[in-house]
């Protein structure tokens, strides 16, 4: 789950940046929100939660890190899709960003109590 999330997460940089420079060249900044939670969900949150799983092998192995991993991954596209939509006026996308919102917040929520539960100092330490 660490490296998947972290391999992911470089998707969604790829993506937050590219709406960056599209907002820059068009000077269209209709995307901001989409570009700053792409940014901010997609590859500074998911990087760093990697990084967890991968220093914390009981977290990772976790079924709570698995499950988190599929709310953030199919929340935050179904979130980010519909808020672009919404921008560009189709409204009737709007039920959609709260759905999308959800998820990922339940992902969210799974993995604050994952940290809490598995992340400890080890048998070295
Ligand atoms: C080449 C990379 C990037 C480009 C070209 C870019 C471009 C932009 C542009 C044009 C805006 C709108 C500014 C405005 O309306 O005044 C913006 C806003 C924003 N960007 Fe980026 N960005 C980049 C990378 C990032 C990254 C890596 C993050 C976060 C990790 C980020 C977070 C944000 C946030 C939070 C806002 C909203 C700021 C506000 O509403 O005041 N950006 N960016």
């Amino acid at each position: 789950m660490g490296i998947k999330l972290i391999k992911w997460s470089v998707l969604y940089f790829v993506i937050g940046v590219g709406v960056g420079m599209y907002m820059s060249i068009s000077h269209d900044f209709a995307l901001k929100p989409v570009h700053a939670h792409v940014n901010l969900l997609g590859w500074t949150a998911m990087t760093l939660a990697g990084i967890l799983y991968y220093l914390f092998p009981a977290a990772e192995s976790s079924l709570l890190g698995k499950i988190h991993f599929w709310l953030h991954n199919i929340g935050l596209p179904v979130m980010m899709g519909a808020l672009a939509a919404f921008v560009y006026g189709y409204e009737q996308a709007e039920p959609l960003i709260g759905i999308g919102a959800t998820t990922m917040a339940a992902g969210v929520l799974l993995f604050a109590v994952n940290v809490w539960k598995n992340v400890k100092p080890s048998a070295k330490d």
